[in-house]
């Protein structure tokens, strides 16, 4: 089985933590940094809830950084009603061990691409490596794909137009689509599609684990606020298409695109147009379209209750 290198660059965020749980008891993957960026939460928030995540996992080995702390357009944001106060749902944690690497995650995010040929899944607003690939052209080359959460097809979850990672930071976003790198993206549309019900919290809970409870207590506030944004309690898993993508690379059916950003327009601002023309299937950058829901909980209830 060949492993993929990965760096995981993340605002977590609960649909965050599962796919970094995932990820991390996944032997297909070689998670060796877990960059944290602003979005979900504040910098300091999203950079302590990665360290929390990695002594769950047990992952001492994973470095973790902190990257950038503002967006590099200008966007209000007041977090906490989706991902709770601390955004991950308001539990009680210890403190961290795990410590924080002193380098900006930026600049850990070039020190491990020159290191080696890496893979990168962006699950936040996309700051960090647009700040990258600014500052840092020489290692596009070196990013073996680049798997993103982001943007939306048909509509938005923050703007009818716009889906939060690409709405928070749609400057950074047309820089990172500009780039050389062979993209796969998956937007709300494609999303949607995967989600878990109060079974599978259950199912979680009832492994006996810390993982699974935690799994289980983090999902809890965050069905509840589906309940009130979307009338029913299905738990939307993002962020873990990303990574899904990487474990089973056949799994999500995807077609190639070209992919624009609007980062002006007085309602238009974050909006990705997804443009699906016959001429761009074999385009460096991909969107994921379809999965099977119940192959994907399959894989990650797998995952999840291999954790001692
Ligand atoms: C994205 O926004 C965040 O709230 C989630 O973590 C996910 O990355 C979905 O729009
Ligand atoms: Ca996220």
């Amino acid at each position: 089985m060949s492993v993929t290198r990965l760096i995981i660059d993340t605002d977590p965020g609960v649909d965050d933590a599962i796919a970094i749980l995932l990820a991390l008891n996944s032997p297909e993957l070689n998670v060796v940094a877990i960059t944290a960026v602003a979005g979900n939460s504040p910098l300091s928030d999203t950079a302590r809830n990665a360290r929390r995540l990695v002594d769950l996992a047990g992952r001492a080995d994973v470095v973790v950084a902190a990257g950038c702390a503002e967006p590099i357009g200008k966007t209000e944001y007041a977090s906490g009603e989706v991902h709770g106060n601390d955004g991950l749902g308001d539990l009680e944690w210890d403190e961290p061990t795990t410590q924080l690497d002193p380098r900006h995650g930026v600049e850990v995010l070039r020190d491990l691409l020159l290191e080696a040929p890496t893979t990168i899944v962006a699950i936040g607003p996309l700051t960090n490596l647009a700040v990258l690939a600014q500052r840092y052209p020489e290692v596009i080359d070196h990013v073996e794909q680049l798997v993103v959460m982001g943007g939306a097809s048909f509509e938005g979850n923050v703007t009818p137009a716009a889906e939060f990672n690409i709405w928070f930071d749609p400057e950074a976003a047309a820089i990172v689509f500009a780039q050389s790198w062979p993209i796969t993206l998956m937007p709300l549309d494609l999303t949607h599609q995967a989600f878990l019900t109060d079974e599978d919290l259950a199912t979680f809970r009832a492994l006996g684990t810390e993982v699974g409870r935690r799994c289980a207590d983090m999902l809890e506030p965050y069905a509840t606020f589906h309940e009130r944004w979307y009338n029913n309690r299905n738990v939307i898993m993002h962020d873990a298409m990303a990574v899904y993508e990487l474990l089973r690379p056949d799994a999500i059916v995807k077609q190639g695109v070209v992919v624009h950003v609007e980062t002006e327009g007085q309602h238009g601002r974050g909006a990705t147009f997804i443009d699906r023309g016959f001429h761009y299937a074999d385009s460096t950058v991909q969107v994921g379209v379809r999965v099977n829901n119940d192959e994907f909980r399959t894989l990650l209830h797998q995952r999840i209750a291999n954790y001692n």
